[in-house]
């Protein structure tokens, strides 16, 4: 890719250009923002790692968003975080017209990009935004299950001493509390995680997994995570802009797919250089499909809320 917008400057978006530009993942990044000054302060910092952090990437801050001309993506991190006690629901009325907005000026200055959508509630947003745009939903996709599933990882890796390289997890569905972690699609190179852990720790570490924002929200009381969304984002740009196909649980649009119509959720799906051009359907057994549609049904409620 050559140049990729980051709409939004607050700590996500920051991050994000801060990976993508030492991990070269485009030649040039423009971070966005309504807030004076602020985008191009961000810029100017992260071009100034540059000959430190050895990378040529081109990092410029912009309030006018016909800046955003020639983006090969846009994502989009912009709006307000939760707050503690918060669900990521009631951040919804909030950040809708900012999101609106941003959408609005890709549609005018970035008529060609995709737009990977981060700002929450994610789900819902993607919708809108695939909803607003027009455009197929190759185009448009979201963050989400990239983050939830290197949480899973994490705390199991955490509580197996084995490594992170080696373990394999997956959580679909909303990017809520009743997001879906998959126990039956988690190995540890190749072995079921069964294998390692109780029944009990596996369901710790699905709870945990579900409140896994939440818990950092509440640790640090005045910020919601950042670092590990901002990884999160770089591994879908990087399987896209390496045209990898990788397979990443990512917000898609449903038509049909988990028995699901007219909503967007995490979901496994394979991201090259057009975007996201297919959704893997699982074999769900009962329980995990009674789970995925109970955070359908979440999602859906914040939909129709939109109408
Ligand atoms: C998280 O889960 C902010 O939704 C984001 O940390």
């Amino acid at each position: 890719m050559h140049k990729i917008t980051i709409a939004g400057c607050g700590r996500v978006g920051e991050s994000t250009a801060q990976i993508l530009a030492k991990e070269e993942l485009c030649r040039e990044i423009l971070l966005l923002d309504i807030h004076d000054g602020v985008p191009e302060g961000v810029a100017l910092d992260i071009q100034q790692s540059a000959s430190l952090l050895r990378f040529d990437t081109r990092v410029t801050g912009a309030t006018d968003p016909a800046a955003m001309a020639g983006s090969d993506m846009v994502i989009v991190t912009a709006g307000f975080p939760r707050k503690p006690g918060m669900s990521r629901s009631d951040v919804l009325d909030s950040n809708l017209s900012i999101i609106d907005g941003i959408i609005d000026n890709t549609l005018r200055y970035a008529p060609d990009a995709m737009l990977m959508m981060v700002t929450n509630p994610v789900d819902v947003l993607t919708w809108r935004a695939w909803q607003r745009s027009g455009w197929p939903r190759q185009r448009v996709f979201g963050q989400s299950g990239a983050l939830d599933t290197a949480r899973m990882t994490s705390f199991i890796a955490t509580q197996t001493g084995y490594s992170v390289k080696d373990i394999s997890a997956l959580v679909l569905g909303g990017h809520g509390d009743a997001m879906v972690p998959l126990a039956r699609f988690t190995d540890i190179a190749g072995i079921p995680i069964e294998h390692f852990l109780s029944e009990a720790d596996i369901r710790q570490i699905a709870e945990r997994t579900r409140q896994g924002g939440g818990e950092i929200l509440a640790l640090k009381k005045h910020s919601s995570a950042y670092d590990s969304p901002a990884a999160a984002i770089a591994s879908m740009v990087d399987a896209i802009s390496h045209n990898r196909r990788r397979i990443l649980p990512c917000v898609g649009i449903l038509d049909g797919e988990y028995g699901q119509q007219a909503i967007a959720m995490g979901v496994p799906a394979v991201l090259d250089e057009n975007g996201l051009v297919e959704i893997i359907e699982l074999n769900l057994n009962p329980e995990e499909q009674a789970d995925f549609q109970r955070s359908a049904d979440l999602v859906r409620a914040d939909i129709e809320h939109l109408a």
